[in-house]
């Protein structure tokens, strides 16, 4: 059986000079590297006491609905911005490429919810702070971060002290 990592493709300067890309594609189109990153992902937040899951658009979606689904949680999406129709709060932040906004449904957390982020993979840790902020202002308490992915050269933990981070995946 391979293991997770060998299911990953990296791809030299993409989207940018410089950037290696951990592409997830090739994890996602192999029965057995799909199974495999959706239960480690599972694994790390099985014995949990929380609420929901919250995964980002688009590549959160992807494991964070098998997550939620399997565990018998909500799954709550962080959207980029114009996409969610209800009343919003929104985040600016920065990418290893580019900087986005991100917003969530007010209502989509209820103050004292227990929630677990899930994404495909930290990089320099924006995207994942800013769901954070977003998570507390409306009130909910995050208990656990998980990527198939972490970029460890980026430091993205940095962003995350005093949180519980768990990737199936470390590049160093
Ligand atoms: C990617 C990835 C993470 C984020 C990580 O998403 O899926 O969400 O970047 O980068 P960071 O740790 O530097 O914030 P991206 O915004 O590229 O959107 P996508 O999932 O739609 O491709
Ligand atoms: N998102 C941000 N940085 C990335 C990288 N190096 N590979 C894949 N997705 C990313």
């Amino acid at each position: 059986m391979k293991k997770l990592e060998e299911y990953v493709r990296s791809i030299p300067d993409f989207p940018e000079p410089g950037i290696i890309f951990r592409d997830v594609t090739s994890i996602l189109q192999d029965a057995d590297g799909l199974h495999m990153a959706v239960d480690s992902l599972i694994d790390m937040v099985k014995d949990l006491d929380y609420d929901l899951v919250i995964g980002p658009e688009s590549r959160g979606f992807i494991f964070g609905v098998p997550v939620a689904y399997a565990q018998h949680k909500g799954f709550v999406p962080v959207r980029k911005k114009g996409k969610l129709p209800c009343e919003t709060i929104a985040m600016e932040y920065d990418l290893e490429y580019g900087q986005a906004t991100i917003e969530m449904h007010k209502d989509a957390i209820r103050p004292g919810q227990k929630v677990i982020i899930v994404d495909d993979l930290i990089a320099t840790g924006g995207t994942t702070e800013a769901i954070v902020k977003l998570i507390e202002q409306l009130g909910g308490q995050v208990v656990k971060i998980c990527f198939v992915m972490e970029l460890k050269g980026l430091n993205g933990r940095e962003h995350l002290k005093g949180y519980d981070v768990d990737s199936a995946i470390i590049y160093e």
